[in-house]
This record gives C-alpha cells, sequence and structure tokens, in this order.
C-alpha cells in the first residue's frame, strides 16, 4: 500500500471510530490515537522527511487533508455529544413546576403575651409609660418597702424563692438586703417611684415567682401587670374608673366590675375586683362557683408609708395602683380550665387562639 493509500485507509477508519464515540471521553481518545503527539497520522507526517522529493508533494497534501477531515469530523461530533449530554443532564433533573410548594408553618403571638399586650396597649392609649424591674430582686423592693412587716407569712422560704436568704440578719434596708425572685410587680412601684417626681402614670408587666406546686390554678411562674398612678388629687373615684374601663376593654362592653374591700400591705384602703361571670352573666353557675363573679386583680390606694421610703409627700400627693395575674385573665376570657395548659406548650391547645 503506498503512503497515499495509508492515509486514506486512516482516514476513513478514523472518521468510523469518530461517529462510534458515544461520549466526550471516547471522543478524545480517539482525537489522541490519531492527531496526537505519538498518534497515527501524526506519525505519518514525521516520516514525510524520509520520503523521496518528488512523493513528498503529494503525501504531504493528502495527510494535510486527511488532519482537516478528521479535526473536522471531531469537532462536529464533539457538538453533538455535548448537545446529548446537556439534553441528558436536563431531563435527569426535570424540575416539575405544577407540584404544590412546600409550607412553612408561621409562628403566632403565645396567647400570653398577646393578652399583655392587649392590655399595656389600653393603658398607653390613656398616656401610661411602660416600667421595667429586675426578676431577681432585693427583699428590700420586694417586701421592706412595700409595707410588709418583718414576720410577714408572704416573706417565709416556703412561699419565696431566695437566692440569699439574709431573714436572719439584722438590717433589711436597701444595703444589706436578701435577694429573692420577686413574688409580684409591685416592687417597680418603689423602683419608679425613687426615679421619678408625679406626675406618675406607669404600667409594670413582667414574670413573677412564687413557691407553688402547680395546679389547676397555681404557677410557680408567672405573668403579672403593675400599674401606678401618683399625681395630685387622685381618689379611689379614679381608680374604679380606670379599671372599669379596664374590664369593658378586655371582657366587652356588658361586664360589670365589683370592689370588695381587702388588704394588702402597700395600699389603704385595697380591694379586690371581680368581673361578672361570663358565662352565666352574673346568674351564677359552676364556672363562677355559684357567685356570678370572677376575681382578677388587687388594688388599692397607695399607702402613705410607700410615699414614706422613697420620698414623696403624701400631704401633697396621692396615688392608685393594681395589679392582675395575665394567666388568670386569659383562662377567664377564655374558659381555660387548667392555668398549666397555658405553659405546657401543646400546640394542639395553643393554636386556637
Ligand atoms: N402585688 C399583689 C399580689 O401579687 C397584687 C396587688 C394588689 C398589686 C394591690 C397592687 C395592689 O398594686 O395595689 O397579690
Amino acid at each position: 500500500m503506498s503512503v497515499v493509500e495509508q492515509l486514506k485507509e486512516q482516514q476513513s477508519q478514523g472518521l468510523a471510530a469518530i461517529m462510534a464515540a458515544s461520549d466526550l471521553t471516547e471522543l478524545d481518545g480517539v482525537r489522541v490515537a490519531y492527531l496526537g503527539k505519538k498518534g497515527s497520522l501524526t506519525g505519518v507526517l514525521r516520516g514525510l522527511g524520509t520520503l523521496s522529493p518528488e512523493e513528498r508533494p503529494a503525501v504531504g497534501k493528502t495527510a494535510n487533508e486527511v488532519r482537516e477531515a478528521l479535526e473536522s469530523a471531531l469537532e462536529a461530533r464533539k457538538s453533538e455529544l455535548s448537545a446529548a449530554d446537556m439534553q441528558a443532564r436536563i431531563s435527569a433533573d426535570v424540575v416539575d413546576v405544577t407540584l404544590p410548594g412546600r409550607k412553612h408553618p408561621l409562628g403566632t403571638r403565645h396567647l400570653i403575651n398577646r393578652i399583655a399586650a392587649e392590655i399595656t396597649d389600653i393603658f398607653v392609649g390613656l398616656g401610661y409609660q411602660i416600667a421595667e424591674g429586675p426578676e431577681v430582686e432585693l427583699e428590700y423592693y420586694n417586701f421592706t418597702a412595700l409595707n410588709h412587716p418583718p414576720q410577714h407569712p408572704a416573706r417565709a422560704a416556703t412561699d419565696t424563692f431566695y437566692v440569699r436568704d439574709l431573714s436572719g440578719d439584722q438590717f433589711d434596708g436597701p444595703e444589706p438586703s436578701g435577694v429573692l425572685l420577686r413574688t409580684h410587680t409591685s416592687p417597680v412601684q418603689v423602683r419608679t417611684l425613687e426615679n421619678a417626681e408625679p406626675p406618675v402614670y406607669v404600667l409594670a408587666p413582667g414574670k413573677v415567682y412564687r413557691r407553688d406546686i402547680a395546679d389547676p390554678s397555681h404557677l410557680p411562674q408567672f405573668t403579672q401587670i403593675e400599674g401606678l398612678v401618683v399625681d395630685e388629687g387622685i381618689t379611689f373615684a379614679d381608680l374604679k374608673g380606670t379599671l372599669d374601663h379596664l374590664v369593658r376593654e378586655i371582657f366587652g362592653p356588658d361586664r360589670r366590675t365589683r370592689f370588695r374591700p381587702h388588704f394588702f400591705p402597700f395600699t389603704e384602703p385595697s380591694a379586690e375586683v371581680d368581673v361578672s361571670c361570663g358565662i352565666c352573666n352574673g346568674e351564677g353557675c359552676r364556672f363562677c362557683k355559684n357567685s356570678g363573679w370572677l376575681e382578677i386583680l388587687g388594688c388599692g390606694m397607695v399607702d402613705p408609708n410607700v410615699f414614706g421610703h422613697v420620698g414623696i409627700d403624701p400631704e401633697r400627693y396621692t396615688g392608685f395602683a393594681f395589679g392582675l395575674g395575665v394567666e388568670r385573665i386569659a383562662a377567664l376570657k377564655y374558659n381555660v380550665p387548667d392555668l398549666r395548659m397555658l405553659v405546657e406548650g401543646d400546640m394542639r391547645f395553643l393554636r386556637q387562639f
């Protein structure tokens, strides 16, 4: 076989191999075998020098034609295979745009926080400011400045969580003092009055702690909202009007309130407030234990002894205060039979609100 014939033979074999290559890797293998440094066509071209001067032009011309034929066939096959490769990848990860999307459930405000925010809004609407105090509190603010005598039962370690108990100590002023988890939000009254001049109109929501075993009507940690007003000429009528407004805003315009005399160390006179039962409309039923009324908060006129601790002149100023339990209000409003349900985090229960 002449060299030219050999070259033609290589061309037809090469073209067949190119067409037979079924993927890009195989195709590159064919390219290397024919046109690579050690490829067969390259070998022939290298051997040109050994040919006679008469043979050289014809062989050289044919070799170039073969190389071009193979190169363009490689190019064409390469784009064919790339397109097929792309097509295969596209159909492999096809997206079904008609599938429904995945839903991410939206969180909602917890009932307790919602009721607290509603109550806060009512008072912000009346011009009150929001006040805060620490949950880890000094015994002085929690009890002493609120006119609790040294032997008051609420101070007992069986009722209050002490962080540092100095009950045997001689002193019970601002320094030194026992440290405890506050049992109510009332200490915020004292802290506020230490730092502000009347007129004072504040609302203090927050967590409080008591050494109670959780049961349907008790939680060892719960939420209170404290209200405090100190100004010239404040009377019990202002307190009644304010709380009537609060109760109707929370429970609806048809509900009535009742003020019962009570005792708190830091208010004088003091009262407990009841709201008419929403189930029997005051007739008496199981929910209100046949009384027609549901107790919702404690309140009273600020005791002059409290003013004494914070240096406010009781001859010039008077004030009222109140404290309510948010969990209890929530339970009464939504007929929740057990306060523990509010803090157990059962979504089936919580989603209802
Ligand atoms: N601190 C009281 C309690 O936790 C509630 C209370 C009663 C707050 C009368 C007041 C008040 O501000 O005037 O039981």
